[in-house]
């Protein structure tokens, strides 16, 4: 396996993962989660669900999610598939997260935004190796802002031919990964770790996969 290691104070412009921005004004919306703990527990279908032959266990299995735009309905069929998009009431009662949505929306050429969640993965947590497949990863990119990570983090994303790419993606910072490809994280530290996912369609980015 073959791995490309980047320092952080670089900006990094792999095939697999490429930032976009950093600096972005996290603080703010941190403090707001803190002070609202039981939106974890609103849906957990992401860490929950099962596809019996090909994803026994789901890959999220050690995070938790709060929804902002999500998919209609808490099914295979409608996460995979619809491009339809319900809003919850956690966009406007969590009027933090509106900011940093639009700056990440200019940030990387948007013309149309999919869903948006925050996924904390689980201090001692792993994202199992996957690929997103089905209609709805086909249409948007996946971007993440980095909201908390400790060192002991690292992303990765694998192609085909056995390139890697790896990352510690520090807070405030902005990537474009190729979700079609397989990709994992684990969290080696002692504290959680935050990510805001954002997909949209955007097209520069979209030339960056061919798949
Ligand atoms: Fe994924």
């Amino acid at each position: 396996m073959t791995f490309e290691l980047v320092e952080s104070e670089q900006m990094i412009n792999g095939s697999l993962i490429k930032l976009v921005k950093k600096s972005l004004s996290i603080k703010p919306l941190i403090d707001r989660l803190e002070q609202e703990p039981s939106l974890w527990k609103e849906n957990t279908w992401r860490q929950d669900y099962v596809v019996k032959l090909d994803r026994p266990i789901s890959p999220q299995q050690d995070t938790e999610a709060i929804m902002f735009r999500w998919a209609p309905e808490n099914t295979i069929e409608s996460v995979r598939d619809s491009l339809n998009i319900t809003i919850h009431s956690n966009l406007s009662n969590i009027k933090e997260v509106q900011p940093l949505i639009v700056e990440c929306l200019i940030a990387c050429g948007a013309v149309e935004c999919g869903r948006v969640f925050i996924a904390k993965l689980k201090p001692g947590g792993t994202v199992i190796p996957h690929s997103d497949y089905g209609m709805y990863a086909d249409h948007f990119e996946r971007f993440h802002l980095v909201l908390t990570s400790e060192d002991g983090n690292r992303f990765f994303v694998q192609d085909t031919n056995g390139w890697c790419e790896s990352y510690y993606m520090k807070p405030g910072e902005f990537f474009w990964f190729n979700h079609k490809e397989n990709h994992w994280a684990i969290n080696q530290s002692q504290k959680p770790r935050m990510h805001m996912i954002i997909d949209c369609v955007a097209p520069t980015y979209r030339r960056e996969r061919v798949i």
